[in-house]
Parts: C-alpha cells; structure tokens; sequence
C-alpha cells in the first residue's frame, strides 16, 4: 500500500497545512504526517504541542495519523513499503528550496518519489512564520489557523511575545 508522507515543521499546522493534507487523503491510501526538525528554524511550539494540534485537526480523517521524526527523511520513509513524499507548493519563491530537497532526498533513496500539490490559491499567502508574526501584533489569526487549535495557538504566541 502506498503511505503519503507529509513531512514538515508544522509551527503551527495552517489551514493551508489542513488543505493539502484533505487533498492527500483523497489521492493516498494511507497519509502519515510526520513532525520532523527544519535546521534552519527553531520552533515556537514544542514537538509535542505540535503533535497534539495536528492530532486535534485531522481527528475525523480516518486515513491520516501523525507521527514524529527527529532524522533524515529518508530513514524515516524506509519504514514504510510504498512510501512518497507530499508537500504543497505555494508560490515560485517555494520551487527552489522544494526542488533541492527533493533531489537531495532521491540523491539519498533514489526510488523515493515527492510528488508536489499546489497549494490552493485561496492559502498561497499563508506560511506558520506569517501566522506567528500577525499573532504578535494581536491579529486575528481565525482566517488561518483550524478553528480546534485556534484558542491554544493564540495564547501561546500571546505568552511568548
Ligand atoms: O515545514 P518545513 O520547515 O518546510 O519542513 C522542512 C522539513 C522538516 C520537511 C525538512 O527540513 C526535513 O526533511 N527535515 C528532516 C531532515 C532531512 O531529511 N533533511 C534533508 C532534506 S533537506
């Protein structure tokens, strides 16, 4: 069976995190998403609050569950039989880092496979970075953030200003 793999930083999941994570589900069997480190970030939110959102979020999508990994994508994705990679594409400025990382990863596991799914137009402005800056300044982050984790994300970022 082939498992999607949706791997990222998630800090927090975004409805435009949600929305690829619907549309996974509806092409995959199976989609695993996976909270992984990003080197180049350091996170708001801990692993475990991160987990506990997206767990809240995607709750009633029978074909979805979350995990975590703190490695190379490509040792986590040797644990599952037909593993590929989803992550969603929002503007250009997305291509060049994604490109490599995909190519870096086949570089790695040449028969795994990322399949890109653009992101969809209503989100392509949306990132967690954007959200945890317009939570700063108190803006109302409903327009972005799954309504379920909503209260949580926004006393946190309160807490950390
Ligand atoms: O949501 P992000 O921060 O864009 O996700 C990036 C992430 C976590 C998927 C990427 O940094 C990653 O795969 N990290 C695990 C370590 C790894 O495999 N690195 C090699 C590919 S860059």
């Amino acid at each position: 069976m082939t498992t999607a793999i949706y791997p990222g930083s998630f800090d927090p999941i975004t409805l435009g995190h949600l929305n690829i994570i619907r549309r996974a589900a509806s092409m995959f069997p199976q989609v695993v998403i996976c909270v992984m480190i990003n080197a180049n970030k350091t996170p708001m939110f801990t692993t475990t609050e991160r987990v506990e959102h997206i767990r809240k979020v995607v709750g009633r999508l029978p074909n979805v569950r979350v995990d975590t990994f703190d490695g190379l994508l490509v040792e986590y994705a040797d644990r599952f039989d037909h593993p590929v990679v989803v992550r969603g594409l929002r503007a250009v400025s997305d291509f060049e880092s994604e490109f490599q990382m995909a190519l870096i990863n086949k570089k790695m596991k040449p028969n795994l496979e990322t399949a890109f799914l653009a992101s969809s137009e209503k989100y392509t402005y949306l990132s967690s970075s954007m959200v945890k800056e317009m939570g700063r300044y108190g803006a109302d982050l409903s327009d972005f953030v799954p309504y379920e984790i909503l209260e949580d994300v926004v006393e946190r970022i309160r807490r950390n200003r």
